[in-house]
């Protein structure tokens, strides 16, 4: 098959025939709602715990907001004209808490929820499949302000707020989400506090993964009483190896692996929190006192798995982490560890370019855990993209990014993993929380001043991809 039209506004990008992905394989793009909806006052949304750690000086880059973000609360029918130009058949996104309960207790606003309705209308209406996420970080406010994820009764307020949606939208909707990286929410929010609540409080922060897990297996009962019938969690996970074969640096991996992976996919997949973690973290006394009542919640099973995947972590004992993630490495059971460069291309977010990973990643969750369904539901590349003179972006290193991550999940079907979709991080530039608005994400280039959306050239080759059911070899670049 080949492809040399690109419908509308999107630029010209000829592909040959290249990998053939099932037939029936989700293509799509994902977005969080704080990160594009702008409107923080609309429709008597409240307020969440990032807005409050955006508007608190020092905590995100030039003291950046997502006050306007994209402004998507007042573009969404254009947005969703863009995802139909480009042929998604699915769009991950998320709903904002604060704006379905603006206190994170209580009754439902309708004026909230109606944005959430319209989104749903307009996504069905354009033939693509909508696919929320309830929980993309953003926590109501009043509810931190009651001690946040630490404390045990965020977790039932999470069912609840569950409960609310899946009755307002699950008739039409079957796929959610429950949690995005919970790893993020609790570790990067509370231990290492570089994103919000901006807390640094290791024991706090492990309270928080198990109600964060609580949280998760309560919704997802509540979602299916509400009617949603595919339900899933979405983590973060990352390949992992030793730096070298030396002892330390092999323990060094292993606490790595099991903060980042096992911590998540154990409790959810098997009931069990890892036994070398719960050793490792038993000065912070938590998990040594959980029940087993919260395990079976916690490991209700599931429909299918989310994985977001951005990079490897080559890890050695000695200290000075950098890279995605690492800003919790300082405190796992006290030892240091660092991230070790290979010299490999990377993005501008520093993060080494590894596609292989990707598939070791997801060959390994189908061989060590019992098998379900997977979706990659984040994968992308920020890079500093510019528009030409002529207008047009022209990001041949996004494209070089996703065909290689691409070819990798081909690979992982064709040796038997069940990987039934992906979806690009992200459709279009947005607020990267504490670096504001300088990472690119997009498929779709934002100009922050205007808020004019233009579809870079990766965006065209994406399109290629889904009309022709995979990525091939570029063999016309735009000229
Ligand atoms: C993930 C987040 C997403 C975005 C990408 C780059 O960790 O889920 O919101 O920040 O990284």
């Amino acid at each position: 098959m080949t492809s040399t039209t690109t419908p509308g506004s999107l630029p010209r990008v000829e592909q040959a025939a290249g990998l053939e992905f099932p037939t029936g394989f989700v293509w799509g793009a994902a977005t969080s709602a704080y990160q594009i909806e702008g409107s923080p006052a609309a429709d008597g949304r409240g307020r969440s715990i990032w807005d409050t750690f955006s508007h608190t000086p020092g905590r995100t880059a030039g003291g950046e907001t997502g006050d306007v973000a994209i402004d998507h609360y007042q573009r969404m029918p254009h947005d969703v004209r863009l995802m139909s130009e480009l042929g998604l058949t699915a769009y991950r996104f998320s709903l904002s808490w604060p704006r379905v309960q603006p206190t994170g207790r209580g009754p439902a606003n309708s004026g909230g929820l109606d944005f959430y309705r319209r989104l749903v209308d307009e996504l069905l209406a354009a033939g693509i499949e909508p696919r929320p996420t309830l929980y993309h970080w953003d926590l109501p406010q009043e509810l931190e302000d009651d001690g946040g994820w630490p404390v045990r009764d965020v977790a039932e307020r999470f069912a609840e707020y569950a409960g609310i949606v899946a009755d307002a939208l699950a008739d039409r909707v079957p796929s959610w989400t429950t949690l995005n990286e919970p790893f993020c929410a609790a570790l990067l929010g509370y231990a290492a506090g570089v994103h919000a609540p901006g807390r640094t409080e290791p024991a706090a922060a492990l309270a928080a993964v198990h109600h964060l897990l609580l949280g998760h297996g309560l919704a997802v009962g509540a979602l299916r009483a509400g009617g949603a019938s595919e339900v899933n969690i979405t983590v973060n996970l990352y390949a992992v190896t030793p730096a070298s074969d030396a002892p330390a640096d092999v323990d060094a991996a292993r606490r790595v692996d099991g903060l980042q992976n096992r911590l998540w996919l154990d409790p959810v997949l098997l009931g069990r929190y890892p036994a070398d973690l719960v050793e490792d973290l038993a000065p912070l006394g938590v998990l040594d006192a959980v029940s087993a009542e919260d395990l079976a919640v916690i490991s209700t099973p599931l429909d299918s798995l989310g994985i977001n995947y951005y990079t490897r972590h080559v890890v050695s004992a000695a200290g000075g982490a950098t890279g995605h993630g690492d800003g919790a490495s300082p405190w796992i059971g006290g030892v240091p560890v660092g991230m070790v460069s290979r010299g490999l291309p990377v993005t501008s977010t520093g993060w080494e370019i590894d596609g292989p990973g990707l598939g070791e990643v997801l060959r390994r969750v189908h061989q060590e855990y019992p098998p379900l369904p997977l979706y990659v539901t984040e994968n992308g590349a920020a890079f500093d993209d510019v528009r030409d003179a002529d207008g047009r972006v022209r990001d041949l290193d996004r494209i070089d990014f996703l065909r290689g991550h691409l070819a990798a999940c081909h690979e992982a079907i064709a040796s038997g993993v069940p990987l039934r979709g992906y979806f690009v991080w992200s459709l279009m530039d947005n607020f990267e929380w504490a670096e504001g608005y300088r990472k690119r994400f997009g498929l779709v280039f934002v100009d922050y001043e205007t808020l004019e959306r233009v579809p870079k050239d990766s965006a065209a080759w994406y399109a290629g991809v889904i009309r022709n059911g995979g990525p091939g070899v570029v063999h016309t670049l735009p000229s």
